[in-house]
């Protein structure tokens, strides 16, 4: 059962902030935009998430290793990485208040459509349609390039000569890492690295609560591979019948907004995705971000038009979520940036970035899906987010839950709360459990299905009797009884089956509203 009302981003961060998942940082003091705090529900999701993606892409494969970069990093490296040179929005500042504007978001609230986001295009839209500053009506200055890295100083003096740069990416330090993994850890083409970690942008206009934020963290793995041997991935067939909703960049040119059905080996075969190393990431990160409980049918793929890519791609997918409140937006980046930035850093450093492939040598080519963990969790809520008989339920994926169990007992009478805190004892061992005493049974559960937990365990008079407990579902409100001493048995089985015996008690299908929203 969903309910009808469309969710809005204000109703979603009240509940987010009143449930302790996310708070703006430096509330006390009128907060910081583009920084969020993250609280106890939050910060345990959070690791959920971060586990989970490590495991599915780090340690249950061997061809993976992960490493843990510095956040402040050589200079150089952002010199050679292009970041100094092409890392910047364009900036337009009200002559009269003040105020500044990023000038694509700018024409965007106003419901202009750009077909390109050069300084030229928002230059002359500007100018023809004669756009002033929406707070006081003044003139706006002309666009101007902002880069969006951050600086600081190493060292006592604030001289530039002293100047560093806080990552606005995960991935350059993989780069700059390279040689040390490849020899360290034995790797042989193809592999990848991969790194979790916070990064850093100083966003001109930081929006929609975790979605446009100025630290946030990300998921990055940088997937090497001989520049002959694109098309030469013995995993492919593992995703090639996976169907994706696929908007191709050719599409977007001709002004079409809806996506075809399309499976990824058509899509290589079409050659909508350049080769199969970058279709068998795409088919990956999908069936990750599935994993975790994210709606297939609200997840589309989405290249970037020519005037969109990055300095460093040759092709770009973003995989987009819909949003009721926002649309279809990017929570995830898929690249194939080239050799490009191997052969920057050799240049810049004087240092080989080549390895070697059967005999040859290679600078290799880099595919690269990078997951933004803050827009990922934003996905999440909102996805999981559901009003039933006029009460919000968060149906998180088990997996990813932040509390996995409640514990209550029936009445708050010392027999059943002495057994109770025996049972959460026991639970607390294995699992994040919670527990709560006071108030009515049903404002218990009613609390517990706020937070996401899925499964609740009562301690009732039959407890005292025969030591059996209820475990009640979040998702179907069934109740089963069974014994104490099965208890941790029977819970990990239902979360080990939780995607094939319980996820399907929900309805995955996007309420009515949201389908007439999408038609293009
Ligand atoms: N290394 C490639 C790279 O950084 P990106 O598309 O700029 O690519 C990757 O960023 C992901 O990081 C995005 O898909 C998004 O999920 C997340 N992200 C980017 N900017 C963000 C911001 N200002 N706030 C929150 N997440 C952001």
């Amino acid at each position: 059962m969903q309910t009808a009302k469309v969710l809005t981003l204000d109703e979603l961060t009240s509940f987010c902030i009143k449930r302790g998942f996310f708070f703006p940082s430096g509330r006390i003091y009128g907060g910081l935009r583009g920084f969020y705090d993250y609280g106890p529900l939050g910060v345990e999701l959070r690791k959920e998430v971060l586990d989970d993606w490590w495991y599915f892409f780090v340690r249950r494969r061997s061809d993976i290793v992960g490493i843990h970069g510095s956040i402040i990093t050589h200079p150089r490296t952002w010199e050679a990485s292009g970041h100094v040179e092409a890392f910047f929005d364009f900036l337009v500042t009200c002559l009269k208040c003040g105020k500044d504007y990023r000038a694509d978001h700018l024409l965007e609230d106003l419901g202009i459509q750009l077909t390109s986001v050069t300084l030229e295009t928002l230059s002359s839209v500007i100018k023809e349609r004669g756009i002033k500053c929406p707070e006081c009506g003044g003139e706006l200055s002309n666009p101007q390039p902002f880069n969006l890295m951050f600086t600081t100083y190493v060292g006592p003096k604030r001289e530039k000569a002293d100047e560093v740069y806080l990552r606005p990416e995960t991935a350059q330090l993989i780069f700059i890492n390279l040689k040390d993994v490849y020899y360290t850890a034995g790797m042989k083409l193809p592999f990848g690295i991969a790194q979790i970690g916070e990064v850093f942008r100083n966003e001109i206009s930081p929006r929609g609560f975790l979605f446009r934020l100025r630290e946030f963290t990300q998921m990055e793995i940088e997937y090497f591979v001989n520049p002959k041997r694109l098309d030469d991935c013995p995993m492919f067939d593992e995703v090639a019948e996976v169907t994706i909703q696929l908007l191709t960049a050719e599409q977007q040119e001709r002004g079409s907004d809806t996506p075809l059905r399309i499976t990824l080996r058509e899509a290589c075969e079409e050659g909508y995705i350049g080769c199969k190393w970058h279709a068998y990431w795409i088919g990956e990160s999908i069936a990750w971000l599935t994993r975790i409980g994210l709606n297939p049918e609200r997840l589309r793929v989405r290249e970037h038009v020519k005037t969109e890519l990055a300095h460093y791609a040759l092709q770009t997918f973003d995989v987009e979520y819909y949003f009721p409140f926002m649309g279809w937006k990017e929570i995830e980046g898929i690249s194939n940036r080239s050799d490009y930035d191997l052969r920057r850093h050799q240049e810049f450093s004087g240092k080989s970035m080549t390895l070697e492939d059967d005999g040859e040598t290679v600078i290799p080519y880099v595919i690269e899906p990078s997951f933004g963990l803050e827009r990922i969790l934003l996905a999440l809520i909102t996805d999981a987010y559901r009003v039933v008989a006029g009460r919000p339920v968060l149906s998180l994926h088990a997996r990813v839950a932040p509390i996995k169990v409640a514990v209550f007992p029936i009445v708050s009478k010392p027999d059943f709360t002495a057994k109770a805190r025996e049972v959460y004892k026991l639970l607390k061992e294995r699992y994040t459990a919670y527990y709560e005493e006071k108030g009515t049974i049903g404002r218990r559960y009613y609390e517990a299905d706020e937070m996401g937990i899925p499964l609740a365990v009562t301690i009732d008079g039959q407890t005292l009797e025969d030591d059996t407990v209820t475990v009640r579902f979040r998702d179907t409100k069934e109740q089963i009884r069974i014994s104490i001493n099965q208890l941790t048995l029977t819970i990990e089985s239902i979360l080990a089956e939780w995607d094939t015996r319980y996820r399907g008690a929900l309805d995955l299908t996007p309420p009515a509203h949201e389908q007439q929203l999408r038609k293009p």
